[in-house]
């Protein structure tokens, strides 16, 4: 059994869809870990999952770190997504994109894979879109609302159900590069 280690219901729900649809069995750890400011995620994560390893211990453990990375903000607010949303929101953002054209975006998650030995890796995944005029749905959590797939039909992911943000979302593009490599290795 892996261990999911989150306490965002809203990942949660999202990886233990992926990972069961993979034919893994997973269980959920309701914690949050000690995280590190860095303008990596990587480094966030794996500090993470060391972390996950002293204080948790199970055998085989998934810890994730995302964040919103808007181009015409170089970046911001990225790895300090989660400080964002908390003081400015989607509305605090929009403000900063007031009257830009330029407005693509890209989500970016980081899975860190952690086991009883030591070992830790990570696996990346993206998707790219673009910030949207004003909040549009109710579904998903954080920056759901604001952002527009490129892939998608024009909805925000806060108007998409779970299943489809899952066809093409950023956590389900680092979950299916850690899937591969798991696959590979562990022969299930
Ligand atoms: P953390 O990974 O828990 O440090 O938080 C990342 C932050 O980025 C979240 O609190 C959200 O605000 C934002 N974020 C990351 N992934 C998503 C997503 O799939 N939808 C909406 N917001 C996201």
């Amino acid at each position: 059994m892996i261990f999911v280690v989150t306490s965002n219901d809203n990942k949660w729900e999202e990886m233990r869809h992926l990972l069961r649809a993979y034919g893994l069995r997973v269980g959920r750890i309701k914690t949050a870990l000690p995280e590190v400011q860095s303008q990596s995620l990587e480094e966030v994560v794996t500090f993470s999952a060391k972390a996950a390893l002293n204080e948790i211990g199970q055998a085989e453990m998934l810890i994730e770190d995302s964040g919103l990375f808007i181009d015409r903000l170089n970046g911001f607010p990225g790895p300090f997504s989660s400080y964002v949303y908390k003081t400015l929101g989607c509305e605090g953002v929009l403000k900063l994109m007031e009257g830009e054209r330029e407005r693509t975006a890209k989500f970016v998650s980081v899975i860190a894979y952690v086991r009883k030995d030591g070992e830790v890796r990570t696996f990346h995944g993206e998707c790219r879109g673009r910030i949207s005029d004003r909040p549009r749905g109710t579904k998903g959590f954080g920056f759901d609302p604001i952002f527009v797939p490129e892939e998608g039909e024009g909805q925000t992911f806060g108007e998409l159900d779970v299943a489809i943000k899952n066809e093409y979302s950023h956590r389900s593009r680092s979950i299916a590069n850690f899937l591969r490599w798991y696959g590979t290795t562990s022969g299930s």
